[in-house]
């Protein structure tokens, strides 16, 4: 069933005597997956990053300097990037949001590098120690693609597109030069280029038509003269600023930035259309991000399901302008958004990262792969000690927290095939929150081997599964399950095993797989 298919029916729950929790969760849930009815691939790009110069996120988090003990490559931490790769991670997003409004790459190249300022995040200043170079030497040790978002609120098109022929031309030009005088002689690979970010807010404030001609201009003269990123499948993709929100506002932006791609000539293009959508409930961020309860977990949870419903309402947007789906649509910042820490800078957006974030994240991937034939892209914000991070480190410390461990459980499905799985599994209810019990996906490798990923939404009941694929006797299956204690577990850097994953292992029966799901946990397994 899917999301929207469980509200409708949650509807009907509702006002039909009060049922479903108790019920169905003693019942055994048969979940069956029709593997001959193949959907989209599940882009490995809906696994992407994102990291901006913002509070301890490159700064300490990746980049370290010069002098640090904490062990390094070229000034970059060596436990981060060996945390990450294990994430094969997609792409990487930089140098923001907001950030990258007032970032001027220029000085963040050379052996002498300004000092500015950071005025989005915590008015702090900006070394520009991590620049162009470095950034890229990042992606590489990790293993990932440069998603590179060009200034447009306070630059301008010649500024971008020097940029990128510094980046990318395999010609002799003069800041091909430089770029091999700064240490590089081969060009850099762009895989994707955002025009702006959030240009209605703060990346300039802009009216959709506005924001349209300087998409144009940065479209048509921000380009990547590179042969070798002009060939079909490893062409540099330019994303423009989409939606941020939900709301007349927001489907007037998508509807006009569609309808003038549609009207599009030959002198401009995109292929993605970003659109950003946080799990916050309300302005300013409130919710803590540990030492919390039931009810805020499951306000949370609800919160964030609001994204299938966006996805759906843009997309319908896009399908009226584009029904080929040659745009996609990329969910370039999403995550859990919180109070800051108390006694940290409230401009670092520093949280901690709960059980509740593992289950937020396989939701909103749940998601994101039901889409996959629209939504071609995503970005957790942010990689690393900001919102809904992966790592947290302290100096030389440094912690997993339970949103890696689903991202590290999820590799599988990166650029699998999407196969339908069906399943009635009633609800979770506290309070006035009610909540799909259950949720699932499940996706084909390129090996042909069957991957099922099932969240169990309820704090309190365990729910028994009885997998079946059809067509297919079942032999048994195999995997990792990750719970905690309580909803709000963390891990800390005293004690970074509280929410990991643990092995679990299914035997079947009549070709079926028997499984029980712990209360409030994210399991993936492969099936046999
Ligand atoms: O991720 C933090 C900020 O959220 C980004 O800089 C901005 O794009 C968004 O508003």
């Amino acid at each position: 069933m899917t999301l929207a298919a469980a509200f409708r029916h949650l509807a009907l729950a509702l006002t039909a005597p009060l049922l479903t929790a108790s019920v169905a969760a003693a019942e055994t849930v048969p979940l069956s997956i029709d593997a001959s009815k193949p959907g989209a691939k599940i882009d490995r790009n809906l696994f992407g990053q994102f990291a901006e110069h913002l509070g301890h996120g490159v700064y300490e988090g990746v980049w370290v300097g010069p002098d640090s003990q904490i062990p390094n490559t070229r000034c970059i931490r060596n436990d981060v990037v060996a945390a990450l790769k294990a994430l094969r991670v997609a792409n990487v997003r930089w140098p923001g949001g907001c950030f990258a409004d007032e970032y001027h790459w220029r000085k963040g190249i050379g052996p002498r590098r300004a000092v500015t300022l950071n005025p989005n995040w915590g008015g702090v200043t900006e070394s520009n120690a991590f620049g162009t170079h470095e950034f890229m030497d990042f992606i590489d040790q990790i293993g990932s693609e440069a998603y590179v978002s060009v200034n447009v609120g306070s630059g301008t098109p010649q500024e971008a597109a020097e940029w990128l022929e510094y980046l990318t031309t395999d010609q002799p030009t003069t800041l091909a030069q430089e770029r091999a005088a700064n240490g590089h002689t081969a060009p850099y690979r762009i895989a994707f280029l955002g025009i702006g970010n959030e240009s209605w807010d703060c990346g300039g404030n802009m009216t959709p038509e506005y924001y349209l001609s300087q998409l144009k201009a940065y479209s048509r003269f921000v380009r990547n003269f590179n042969p070798a990123q002009q060939q079909v499948g490893r062409r540099m993709l330019k994303i423009a600023v989409g939606p941020g929100g939900d709301g007349p506002r927001w489907t007037e932006w998508t509807e006009a930035i569609m309808k003038a791609w549609q009207a599009r000539s030959w002198s401009w293009d995109i292929d993605g259309l970003s659109m950003h959508n946080y799990t916050v409930v309300k302005w300013p961020p409130a919710y803590k991000s540990v030492g919390f309860g039931e009810t805020e977990y499951a306000e949370i949870l609800k919160s964030t399901l609001e994204m299938d419903r966006l996805i759906a309402t843009h997309s319908a947007i896009m399908d009226r302008y584009d029904p080929q789906k040659k745009v996609a649509l990329v969910v370039d910042e999403w995550g859990g958004w919180y109070a800051p820490l108390p006694g940290t800078n409230p401009g670092f957006l520093a949280q901690q990262n709960s059980l509740r974030d593992a289950i937020l994240a396989a939701l909103n991937l749940n998601i994101f792969a039901r889409h996959a034939d629209r939504v071609r892209g995503a970005n957790i914000a942010q990689m690393i000690n900001v919102l809904q991070a992966m790592v947290l480190t302290d100096r030389e410390k440094m912690v997993l927290t339970p949103t890696y461990h689903v991202f590290r459980m999820y590799v599988p499905f990166q650029d699998a095939t999407f196969v339908p799985v069906s399943f009635s599994a009633g609800f979770y209810t506290h309070g006035d929150v009610a909540l799909p019990r259950l949720d699932a996906i499940a996706a084909k490798d390129a090996a042909g081997k069957l991957h099922v990923a099932i969240t169990n939404v309820d704090p309190n009941a365990a729910a028994d599964i009885e997998l079946s694929v059809a067509g297919i006797r079942a032999k048994a299956a195999a995997g990792e399950t990750l719970t905690a204690a309580k909803v709000d577990s963390v891990n800390s850097f005293d004690a970074p095993g509280t929410v990991v994953p643990r092995p679990v292992s299914a035997t079947a029966r009549d070709g079926k797989i028997m499984l029980r799901l712990q209360p409030k946990s994210v399991t993936v397994i492969a099936v046999e």
